[in-house]
């Protein structure tokens, strides 16, 4: 006979609460407060506890349904990265929940727990935050999960290398001679605009050069266009030295630094030469197509799907590629 499931019961008796304040948690976490929760997610997490065990244990492993938790499904990189995990599933005719964090914690372990519940066969995600502080929610929520472009050595995962990524990109922008580049990335939470940050500086230093003088580093309030075009705008009115490059952490923020500088008379890449990072299909219609970093969607959704439903635990890289196009190259 397994082990008995855990209860709200035995979570409360270990974190110290009511059982009142665990289903709180559960259900209504702003009534209650941060370390009351931490403790009681810390009891969850060391009693592998998770809701509704008994419908769970009936479908475990029998449900044909896939959890998917990406950052933001307003990003057409997503699109690519979901089909490719749609084309896996539906080999072995399985379906896909998908959803999005919105880079928020607590929204991104709603939908964790909520999967769980509904006895998903497994998870595929692409956490936000610092990995180590959600490995032990992912690990314990006793259903398989695999991280999508997100690079893990104690987990199932697929990802690319983005600090090759970050260094093609500002090694090609040194090339053209560049000497002021500016960077236009997320929040380091997010281990992509992390490595593609190393990337950059370590493209500088391979040219002999000093990152202090060479790069300007702009932290996006978020991943979108607008926060792109702001910034862009905000860099053009500034008294500081003007960079002649950007490079941007992905299309979307380059489509709308693009836009900023279509609104300045800004000339492209004659004034500011343009590098974004996905190579996401539209970049390739604009007036002034758009050089861009290509990491392998289909490939990193395909393949994360195979290693959920085969079991596999294994880390797979994949390399990804620059495609020089009108934005940056002044031979075009
Ligand atoms: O989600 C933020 C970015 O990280 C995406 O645009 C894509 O580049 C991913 O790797």
């Amino acid at each position: 006979m397994g082990r008995d499931r855990a209860s709200i019961k035995d979570v409360a008796r270990v974190a110290g609460v009511s059982v009142g304040t665990v289903s709180n948690v559960l259900n209504r976490p702003e009534f209650v407060s941060e370390p009351t929760r931490q403790r009681v997610r810390d009891a969850m997490n060391q009693l592998g506890f998770v809701r509704n065990a008994t419908a769970r244990q009936l479908r475990a492993g029998h449900s044909q349904t896939v959890g998917v938790v990406v950052l933001d499904l307003a990003n057409p990189f997503y699109t690519g990265i979901v089909r490719g995990i749609e084309d896996r599933l539906a080999e072995d005719n399985h379906l896909l929940m998908l959803c999005s964090s919105d880079e928020n914690e607590d929204r991104e372990t709603r939908y964790l727990r909520q999967f769980a519940e509904q006895g998903v066969r497994g998870i595929l995600i692409t956490p936000f935050g610092n990995l180590n502080e959600r490995f032990d929610i992912l690990t314990n929520l006793q259903i398989p999960v695999v991280l999508l472009d997100t690079h893990s050595p104690d987990m199932a995962c697929v990802s690319v290398d983005n600090v090759k990524g970050g260094r093609l990109a500002v090694a090609h922008l040194l090339d053209q001679g560049h000497r002021r580049i500016a960077l236009f990335n997320g929040p380091l939470e997010i281990q992509q605009c992390r490595d593609r940050s190393a990337g950059t500086m370590a493209a500088v230093y391979e040219a002999g050069l000093d990152p202090a003088q060479v790069v300007v580093e702009v932290a996006l309030r978020d991943l979108t266009s607008e926060a792109g075009a702001e910034a862009m705008a905000a860099l053009l009115d500034s008294d500081e030295e003007r960079p002649t490059a950007v490079f941007c952490v992905n299309d979307i923020v380059a489509l709308g630094v693009m836009r900023a500088l279509r609104e300045h008379d800004i000339a492209v890449p004659e004034e500011m030469a343009v590098v974004g990072y996905d190579d996401v299909p539209v970049i390739k219609e604009l007036r002034t197509p758009l050089t861009s970093v290509r990491q392998p969607m289909h490939d990193i959704g395909w393949n994360a799907a195979d290693l959920l439903l085969t079991g596999k635990v294994k880390q797979v890289r994949f390399s990804p590629e620059l495609v020089v196009r009108g934005s940056s190259d002044y031979h075009r």
